[in-house]
C-alpha cells in the first residue's frame, strides 16, 4: 500500500505535544518542583454559571424520554445559529443562517476546510503563525509561501502582488504575536484576494480580546469580504470551551470558485464527514450569547487581560522587548541574551520551572522570540512572572 508521503515532511510531533513531552520529562526528573505553565493557550477559569447551568439542564433533558434528542440538524441547531447571527449583527454584519455552520472548534475546521481545495494550490501563510495552517497544508503536499511578519512591519504583513497564492490565512488578533490588523490593512488583503481569485481563511478565535473599538472583529466588516473569505471562530478562548469544544465557521453564499458554491460544498462535506456538536454543548454555547452569559464571559476575558497587563509590567521592568497582550491573550517577547527560542524555553524550565512557547515553533521568523500566555490564574501568573524576574535578574 502507499501511505501519505507528505507526513514525512512534518516535524515528528505537533508543537504543543513537544512542549508537553519536555515538561513531563522535566517533572518526572524533578518530582518536588512545581512547574507553572504560560505555554499552551488553555483557559483556567471555569465555565460561566449561566453556561454551566444550560449545559447541565440540556444533559438532564437527554436523560428523559420526552426531551431526548438524537442526531441534530447538520449545520447546528437553529437556536444557536440565531444567537451567532445576532452576535454578528452586533458587529454590523448581516448573515443569513445558511452561512453559519456550528463546529467542534476552530482547529478542526481549519484543517477540514482544506477538503474544499485541490492539493495543487499555493497557500500563503504568515510567518510566524498558529502552526496548524502550515502542518495541515504540508500533510496534503500543497505549495506553501510565507508572508514575513517581523518587528519592522509590526508582525502584520501586507500583500505583495508578486506572491501568487490561491489560499491565504490571516489570524487577527494574531497567534502568537498579538498583532491586530486595522480595517484598511484587512481591506488590502480582501482586494488582493479578489484580484487573484484567492480564498482567505480568516481565523478570528481571539476576537473577544480586542479592546480598541476601532479594530475589526470579523473579516466581514470589510467590504468585499463575502466574495473571498471564510471565517472560523471558536468559543474556546471567549467562553472557556477548550475542553467543551464548540465553534462556528461562516461560509457566505457569495463565495463561488470554479462555478461551485463553497457553502454548498462545505455543507456536503460536513453532512458526509461530521455529525455535529452534541445538544448539551450547543445549549451551553447558546447561553454564552445571552446577556448574562456574555457579561460573565467578558468578565473572564478581563481577568486574563489583567494578567497580560501584569506580565507586560514585569517584562517592561526587565527591559525585555515585547509586544501583544493588549488586544490579545498572548505576549510576544524577544529571548534575552540572544538565546534561541528553544534555548530560552529550556532555560526558563530549568531555572524558573516556567513553561512558555518557543517562537520558532510558529515559523522561521519566530526564532529568537518566545510566547507567554495570559490564560493562567492570577496567582500562578504572578508567581510565574516573579520566577522569571528572579531567573533573569
Ligand atoms: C495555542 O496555544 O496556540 C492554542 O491554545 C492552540 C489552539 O487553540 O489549538
Amino acid at each position: 500500500m502507499k501511505i501519505n508521503q507528505h507526513y514525512k515532511t512534518l516535524e515528528t510531533s505537533y508543537l504543543f505535544s513537544q512542549i508537553r513531552a519536555r515538561r513531563e520529562a522535566y517533572e518526572a526528573a524533578h518530582p518536588c518542583q512545581k512547574v507553572l505553565s504560560l505555554g499552551i493557550g488553555d483557559v483556567t477559569l471555569p465555565l460561566a454559571a449561566p453556561v454551566a447551568e444550560a449545559f447541565a439542564k440540556a444533559a438532564a433533558e437527554m436523560g428523559q424520554a420526552s426531551s431526548f434528542r438524537g442526531y441534530g440538524p447538520e449545520q447546528g441547531y437553529g437556536f444557536l445559529q440565531e444567537k451567532i447571527q445576532g452576535y454578528y449583527k452586533s458587529l454590523d454584519v448581516e448573515l443569513p443562517l445558511e452561512a453559519i455552520f456550528v463546529s467542534d472548534g476552530a482547529k478542526s475546521d481549519l484543517g477540514n476546510l482544506l477538503d474544499l481545495f485541490d492539493s495543487d494550490n499555493t497557500v500563503l501563510i504568515p510567518d510566524p503563525v498558529y502552526p496548524v495552517y502550515r502542518d495541515t497544508n504540508q500533510m496534503a503536499g500543497r505549495r506553501i509561501l510565507y508572508a514575513a511578519a517581523t518587528p519592522e512591519n509590526g508582525f502584520l504583513p501586507l500583500p505583495d502582488p508578486r506572491q501568487k497564492a490561491d489560499i491565504l490565512y490571516l489570524c487577527s488578533p494574531n497567534n502568537p504575536t498579538g498583532a491586530v490588523y486595522r480595517r484598511e490593512q484587512l481591506q488590502q488583503w480582501v482586494d488582493y484576494a479578489r484580484a487573484q481569485g484567492a480564498v482567505i481563511l480568516f481565523d478570528a478565535a481571539y476576537e473577544a480580546f480586542i479592546q480598541d473599538p476601532a479594530l475589526p472583529h470579523s473579516i466581514y466588516q470589510i467590504p468585499g469580504a463575502r466574495e473571498c473569505a471564510i471565517e472560523v471562530c471558536s468559543l474556546s478562548k471567549t467562553a472557556g470551551f477548550t475542553g467543551v469544544r464548540c465553534g462556528y465557521t461562516v461560509v457566505p453564499s457569495e463565495l463561488i470558485r470554479d462555478g461551485l458554491s463553497l457553502q454548498a460544498m462545505w455543507l456536503r462535506r460536513q453532512s458526509t464527514k461530521f455529525n455535529g456538536v452534541s445538544y448539551p454543548v450547543q445549549r451551553a454555547a447558546e447561553a454564552v450569547f445571552t446577556p448574562e452569559g456574555m457579561a460573565a464571559c467578558r468578565q473572564a476575558v478581563r481577568q486574563y487581560q489583567a494578567n497580560a497587563l501584569r506580565m507586560h509590567q514585569v517584562l517592561e521592568s526587565l527591559d525585555i522587548w515585547h509586544t501583544g497582550g493588549i488586544n490579545s491573550p498572548y505576549l510576544w517577547m524577544r529571548c534575552p541574551g540572544g538565546q534561541s527560542s528553544w534555548e530560552f524555553f529550556q532555560f526558563l524550565l530549568e531555572r524558573a520551572q516556567v513553561v512558555g512557547t518557543p517562537g520558532s515553533g510558529f515559523g522561521q521568523n519566530g526564532e529568537g522570540f518566545f510566547r507567554l500566555t495570559a490564560f493562567g490564574s492570577p496567582e500562578d501568573t504572578a508567581e510565574a512572572m516573579e520566577r522569571i524576574r528572579q531567573a533573569l535578574a
